[in-house]
């Protein structure tokens, strides 16, 4: 038999127990070990997944320097990412690493030049890229059907939905909703136009809520944003309108949208659309007749037998394997994601300024 892929966890806390299930399911991988900050957790974990030949560890160095590994999944919070994954690329190892990509975007260059350094993946885990809505209209727009793309805007946005753990508190987190769902939008929006470098970035993001002990049950101890707002420049003559909720007084910030210059796509938000099977609607002009086109799902054949077929997060997993055994690019490469983490470190230092700020990513990262 094959040799299968050796894989450790750094950082088992919530979402590490996701990596581990889809990791669970493939036969030709196997978890050797974790590792976690707070004493017992990493050893409790591997137990409570009947792993107990896999090693457990205090720190990712002692993970790292002890275990031999092809990869590992870097779950540790956003404050976090940066030294756990450096570590691991420096190590040969190729990386995982949860959303958002880090809290700076110093972070996240150092990142990416450790991953460029050592030749290894660094691959960013936005598994809404594997939704197969999502994929339909990344090709549409990518088709050239809508023309050039100049302004986009995301949407959605959560009414009472302030997520609590460790995301609620900026040593940790580094950003409340900006870093849990706002970097997820950032990606919708950016990768279908193929990430534009982002220039200039104005920004507001407040805690009205999770402050306000009527809305949030521990406000005295939250201290991250709740709802930013920001207008982006982008090269190319491209706009992008940024607006994402933890907590708001309405049903949805509003319709994520792409406007080109032969077409136009709307998702459309709120409650009302909650279970309609498809959002997405695509509009043209055709011989000076307007065509409102619904954008119907594609789910594939047999999903109807097996729901598990549409299981994005196990998609990611699977496809961060597969690239390394098949000595593939990363799949949602550190590199694109640094435009990302621009975007948001750019928001956070415009608000905290109260003005206009520029983004600026070093000459051998911009992107050709
Ligand atoms: N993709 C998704 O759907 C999804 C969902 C939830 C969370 N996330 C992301 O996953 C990350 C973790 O979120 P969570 O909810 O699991 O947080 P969590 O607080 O439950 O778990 C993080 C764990 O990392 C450990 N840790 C911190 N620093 C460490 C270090 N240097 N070395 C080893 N262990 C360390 C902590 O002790 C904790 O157990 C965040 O970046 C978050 O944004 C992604």
């Amino acid at each position: 038999m094959a040799k299968k892929l050796r894989i450790g966890i750094i950082g088992t806390g919530g979402i590490a127990g996701a990596h581990m299930k889809a990791y669970k399911t493939f036969d030709d991988v196997e978890i050797v070990g974790g590792a976690d900050i707070v004493p017992g957790k990493a050893r409790a974990f591997l137990d409570r997944w009947e792993l107990p030949d896999a090693k457990a560890f205090e720190s990712a160095e002692d993970l790292i320097k002890n275990v031999e590994m092809d990869g590992v999944s870097v779950c540790t919070y956003n404050t976090q990412h940066c030294g756990p994954v450096v570590m691991a690329l420096n190590a040969g190892l190729h990386v995982q690493c949860e959303k958002p990509m880090s809290f700076t975007l110093d972070e996240g260059i150092e990142m990416v030049r450790a991953a460029k350094r050592n030749n290894r993946m660094l691959t960013i885990g936005f598994q809404p890229r594997y939704s197969p809505v999502r994929q339909s209209i990344d090709r549409i727009i990518q088709s050239g059907e809508i023309g050039k793309v100049y302004y986009v805007q995301s949407g959605g946005g959560r009414r009472n939905g302030i997520p609590g753990s460790t995301f609620v508190h900026a040593d940790k987190a580094g950003y409340g909703c900006l870093g849990d769902i706002g970097c997820y939008s950032i990606d919708e929006c950016m990768h279908a136009i193929g990430y534009p470098r982002p220039l200039t970035v104005s920004a507001m993001a407040t805690d009205y809520f999770g402050k306000n002990p009527k809305y949030w049950k521990d406000a005295e101890n939250f201290d991250v944003d709740d709802f930013s707002t920001a207008f982006i420049r982008c090269e190319g003559g491209v706009t992008f309108i940024f607006r994402q909720s933890w907590a708001m007084h309405a049903d949805s910030i509003g319709d994520t949208l792409w406007l080109g210059t032969e077409g136009g796509i709307k998702i459309l938000n709120g409650f009302q659309y909650a279970n309609a099977p498809t959002r997405v609607r695509l509009f043209r002009d055709i011989e000076g007749s307007q065509i409102d086109s619904v954008v119907q799902p594609i789910i594939p054949f047999d999903a109807y037998e097996d729901p598990n077929k549409v299981d994005i997060f196990r998609a990611k997993v699977r496809d961060f394997c597969d690239a390394i055994k098949e000595n593939r690019p990363a799949p949602i490469p550190g590199e694109e994601i640094l435009y990302n983490q621009a975007i948001c470190d750019g928001i956070y230092r415009s608000s905290k300024l109260g003005k206009e700020v520029e983004i600026n990513i070093p000459e051998d990262l911009i992107r050709k």
